[in-house]
Parts: structure tokens; C-alpha cells; sequence
């Protein structure tokens, strides 16, 4: 947890002033919003746009101002957690499933700043978890097409019942045992009728904080 706390904290210092951000989910990105939060009372002066509802729930708590798409179409900085980052800076998100909201907030910002701990450093993305999200409708159809592609999955759970994403869809987590081009895989896996987002993020991080036993390294 204080790798995490570390990174989550250094990344926070890149907010400046008068910035729109983005605000991850997740252990990691937890520790970014508090120190946004400690920011925030002491007078800086930001909008932001959650993730996924925890975060706004957090966000609400801490009286950090929200704002909308409506009236922010761009952000400048994202920051928020990953469960896997290569060394060119590929991720998979999706670990606390708010993969579809992470994608869309990240996608309108001019950065995104990614803070991990140093687990989550791998060479490439084989044989890791990819989760995907799906509408529910047919979900078993989507994950029979997913197989043609060479994934196996599990449907997520959480305490003994499916997990429904705040998007009210489900998470297939997937594993691909070659996953050369992350990039192709990201387009097959956006081409499945079924498939609404897979947590492959690639080339979407501008850079990458990670927390380790000596102090925050950042890779870019
Ligand atoms: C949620 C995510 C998280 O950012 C990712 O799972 C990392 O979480 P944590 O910082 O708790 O390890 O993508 O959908």
C-alpha cells in the first residue's frame, strides 16, 4: 500500500491550477483523489470528472468540484491505476471493473498519468487478464465469439452473483496466452458484436508513475 500511496501522492503534484482532470478508480488512483482532496481545501482551484461512481462518491466526500462532459469537453490530465504496464506503456485496466468509463474520460484528455505500484510491471501482455466488458443481452454468444478469437474467460462475480459494471453491463475477464499486437487484439475484441470496451489501453498513457521500495521511478 505505500508504493501505491507514493505514486498515487507524486502523480498528484502535476495538477496545476485552473486544470480539468480526470479521476481514476481504484486502490491506486485512491490515494491521487485524497491528495487532490487535501489540495482542494487548501484552495486549489480544479473541475474533475470521475471514473466510475466510487470515485465520485469519494470525490463528493472530499469536496473536490465536479463538472460534466457537457460543459468540459476536454480535460487536461487523467489520472488513474492499471493492472499491467509493458515497458512501452500498453496497459490493461479494468481490474475494478470501470474499464468503460476509464477509457472514455482518458480518451478526451490531453494526458493520462498512470499509478502503479511496481507489481504491475510486465514485458508483454500474454497470459495476463484482460477484462472486457459486455452487454448482457446474449453475453454467452459474445463469449463464444471471443473464444473464435483465443480467449478463455470467466464471467465475473462478486459475492456470488454477476458483476454488473455502474454501465449495468458485465465483465468477461479474459486471457489471451499470445498477445503479439495489443493493438489488434484491442480492434478484434472492439469488432465483437457484444463487446462494448476490453481493458487494453493502448498507446493511451502519456506516463507512467510507479511506486517502488525507492521512492516514485517514472517512465515515459
Ligand atoms: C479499475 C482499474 C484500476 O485502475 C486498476 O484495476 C488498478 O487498481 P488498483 O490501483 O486498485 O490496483 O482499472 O477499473
Amino acid at each position: 500500500m505505500e508504493k501505491k500511496r507514493m505514486a498515487g501522492e507524486e502523480a498528484a503534484k502535476r495538477i496545476q491550477p485552473g486544470m480539468k482532470v480526470g479521476l481514476g478508480t481504484g486502490s491506486t488512483a485512491y490515494y491521487t483523489i485524497v491528495e487532490v482532496g487535501r489540495r482542494v481545501k487548501e484552495g486549489l482551484d480544479i473541475v474533475a470528472i470521475p471514473t466510475s461512481r466510487e470515485t465520485e462518491r469519494l470525490a463528493r466526500e472530499l469536496g473536490i468540484p465536479l463538472t460534466d462532459f457537457r460543459t468540459c469537453p476536454r480535460l487536461d490530465l487523467t489520472i488513474d491505476g492499471a493492472d499491467a504496464v509493458t515497458p512501452d506503456l500498453q496497459l490493461i485496466k479494468g481490474g475494478g471493473g470501470a474499464l468503460l468509463r476509464e477509457k472514455l474520460v482518458a480518451s478526451i484528455s490531453d494526458e493520462l498519468i498512470i499509478v502503479v505500484d511496481d507489481s504491475k510491471l510486465y514485458d508483454h501482455l500474454s497470459g495476463l487478464a484482460i477484462p472486457v466488458e459486455v452487454v448482457p443481452f446474449a453475453w454467452e454468444t459474445t463469449a463464444r465469439r471471443i473464444e473464435a478469437l483465443g480467449g478463455r474467460w470467466t464471467l465475473r462475480e462478486r459475492d456470488g452473483e454477476v458483476f454488473v459494471t455502474d454501465n449495468h453491463n458485465y465483465i468477461l475477464d479474459t486471457v489471451f496466452d499470445e498477445v503479439v499486437d495489443p493493438a489488434d487484439l484491442a480492434r478484434r475484441l472492439k469488432l465483437t458484436t457484444g463487446v462494448v470496451e476490453s481493458g487494453l489501453f493502448v498507446d493511451m498513457a502519456n506516463e507512467v508513475a510507479i511506486g517502488t521500495d525507492d521512492g516514485v521511478i517514472w517512465r515515459k
